[in-house]
């Protein structure tokens, strides 16, 4: 009987060698600034309590109304795939009274995201994102910083063809003043049903409908900026005059609208110049009231998430990509079944004087071998015979111009370390 091959869900974005290779860099030159930060790992499941996300990211949201993953468990519990990392986080962080220590609690993480978005090109519907969280501190040295480690994630990668955007959503008292002309200014308008009822949980997401007669209509409308309150406008230009300080260069964007509720004061965005319609390669902000909102103390955070699949396509366009680093340093190649046991104890001993490794496997003939040796890329190439395994000596095949140097097996930093 022939069965029929499975194809992957659509929309989902996987990574295989050797390109999975790339993706683990691309992640790993992200988060090594948050990490050399003192922000520590926090392992979160995937799928939470659907009302997390309802009351965390916001029920205006297109994330919550039209993209989340939502199902019954066995025991009739509604439960969601994560469509974002910050609810989670603050979850975790007030069910572990991680919020009574030592202050702001300072997180990161990194995995899959779910949001049923139509699928294109840098947009899917399992996701990639590392991302920190600072809990428990509203100090706008801290927002600098935030974004500071942000953009020298993409800096890491070699990225310049990139912008930062900033804006502030303000405090509450800022929002107050701004949503009351705002609704004010959107009753004027001829809204359908569907649109108006978004503007009276969220009159802020009008600004983000992509409907050009919308974006027309919204051009003249009032903005936060201008509704600023003393406390607000002096948090915000502290952390703009800390970023200059730190020649993070930034844009204001006055008409930012993130795609979740829970954004107030700082909000920024990163945005690729070469990656078209998905050109968000990373955003975040503070939210000051997310913790209350579920259930916790009234205190203030900052965070952001960076698209690793993005920024992967962001480095492929800007042609960045490190070549070499992803091949062995030492390809071994035993003569023969004999000949096996030393091969491997050999491939044992230099991992353990911290080279890369790899060991020919199946009996080849040794031209068989030669050519997997090739096509590995690995830096150089070693052939155990009798001799080598009496001696202890190998001699060493650099691939790149075919010189042969001899050395004590124990002793490969004399030739590898070079
Ligand atoms: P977000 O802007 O929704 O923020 O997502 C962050 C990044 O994830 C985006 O800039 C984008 O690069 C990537 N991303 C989002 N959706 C997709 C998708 N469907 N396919 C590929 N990449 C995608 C958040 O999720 C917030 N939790 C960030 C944050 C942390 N704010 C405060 N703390």
């Amino acid at each position: 009987m022939k069965f029929e091959k499975i194809a992957a869900p659509k929309g989902v974005r996987e990574y295989l060698p050797p390109e999975s290779n790339s993706f683990e860099w691309v992640r790993e030159q992200l988060i090594n600034p948050a990490k050399a930060a003192g922000y520590q790992l926090m392992e979160l499941p995937v799928f939470e309590d659907t009302a997390l996300f309802n009351r965390g990211v916001g029920e205006s949201t297109d994330v919550v109304t039209k993209e989340m993953y939502t199902f019954e468990d066995r025991g009739g519990r509604s439960i969601t795939l994560r469509p974002e990392g910050t609810a989670g986080v603050m979850r975790a962080v007030i069910e572990n009274n991680l919020d009574r220590g030592q202050l702001p609690v300072k997180v990161w993480y990194s995995g899959q995201f779910f949001r049923a978005e139509r699928p294109q090109a840098g947009r899917y519907r399992q996701f990639y994102q590392v991302g920190i969280e600072a809990i428990g501190v509203d100090d706008p040295a801290l927002d600098a910083e935030v974004i500071a480690i942000a953009d020298q994630g993409f800096k890491n990668l070699g990225l310049k063809n990139y912008r930062l955007e900033i804006t502030s959503l303000g405090d509450a008292q800022s929002r107050a003043a701004h949503r009351v002309d705002l609704m004010k200014f959107i009753a004027g308008l001829d809204l359908d049903e569907a649109t108006s009822q978004r503007a009276q949980i969220n009159p802020l997401r009008i600004f983000d409908d992509k409907r050009p007669e919308i974006r027309q209509m919204m051009a003249s409308a009032p903005i936060l900026m201008d509704y600023l309150s003393e406390y607000s406008s002096a948090h915000f230009e502290k952390v703009k005059s800390y970023l200059a300080d730190l020649g993070v260069r930034y844009e204001i964007n006055q008409r930012m609208v993130r795609g979740l509720d829970y954004y107030t004061g700082t909000t920024f965005e990163f945005v690729h110049g070469d990656l078209g319609a998905q050109s968000g390669i990373g955003g975040g902000g503070r939210y000051d009231v997310l913790m209350e909102t579920l259930g916790g103390q009234p205190l203030s955070g900052i965070g952001f998430g960076l698209g690793v699949d993005r920024a992967l396509l962001a480095a492929i366009a800007e042609n960045t990509l490190p070549v070499s680093q992803f091949q062995s340093d030492l390809y071994i190649i035993a003569l023969g079944e004999e000949m096996k046991s030393t091969a491997l104890s050999f491939a044992a001993s230099a991992r353990r004087q911290g080279f890369s490794a790899e060991v020919d496997f199946g009996d080849r003939s040794l031209k068989g071998a030669m050519k997997g040796a090739d096509k590995s890329g690995a830096r150089f190439v070693a052939v155990i015979g009798e001799s080598e395994r009496e001696s202890g000596s190998v001699e060493l095949k650099r691939m790149s111009d075919g010189t042969l140097i001899s050395v004590k097996m124990g002793e490969l930093k004399k030739v590898l370390g070079a």
